[in-house]
């Protein structure tokens, strides 16, 4: 079964293959909610391609003849007593929100989203990504382009850029107490 931080990864490449400059992913920690949002300014649908895309058995890709991510995260969501609802303009972009039940015992763990975050934050070349996690009051974001502004000449891409960034995302939560186990 898929952890949290895997669907994102699939919800997030979705954007990216949309040819998004700008992602925004976001979680949100609630007593009773996980929230997932994934923002992204890519090339939308047409109302056709989002009436499909529930369909575990649509994909616009050739590569593969079954889409995938997109049913299994709103699957997800609902066995939690959650949701999952999808907006998209065509050449405006498409928001995904995902709606966990945060304690409910089918609620898939986590898994390493400071790891997850990292790696896309580097390894998607000409996307600024907007990391946010937000408990009440508490919150820690980050950007690629923030990151990129302090490496100044580094090659973010570096693997050693990406295991900073994995630490000091952990840093981070520590520090806000944030747990989502
Ligand atoms: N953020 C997005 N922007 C534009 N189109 C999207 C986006 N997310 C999904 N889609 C469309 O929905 C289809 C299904 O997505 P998904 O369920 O993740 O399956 P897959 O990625 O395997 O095709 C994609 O092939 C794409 O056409
Ligand atoms: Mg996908």
């Amino acid at each position: 079964m898929k952890d949290l931080s895997m669907h994102i990864m699939d919800i997030v490449q979705n954007s990216v293959r949309a040819k998004a400059e700008n992602v925004k992913l976001s979680i949100v920690l609630e007593e009773k909610w996980l929230t997932i949002r994934v923002e992204d300014d890519g090339t939308g649908m047409n109302q056709e391609t989002l009436d499909k895309v529930t369909d575990p058995f649509y994909t616009s890709r050739t590569t593969r003849k079954v889409g995938m991510g997109i049913p299994l995260i709103m699957q997800n969501a609902e066995l939690t007593d959650g949701t999952m609802n999808l907006k998209s303009e065509l050449g405006v972009g498409t928001t995904l929100t995902a709606k966990f039940g945060r304690t409910h015992i089918d609620r898939p763990p986590m898994g390493n989203i400071a790891s997850t975050a990292a790696m896309m934050m580097t390894g998607n070349d000409g996307v600024n990504l907007q990391f946010e996690v937000r408990r009440g009051d508490d919150e820690f974001a980050i950007s690629t382009n923030e990151v990129k502004e302090v490496m100044g000449d580094m090659d973010i891409r570096l693997p050693k850029v990406t295991s900073f960034l994995k630490e000091m995302i952990e840093e981070n939560l520590k520090e806000l107490k944030i747990e989502f186990d």
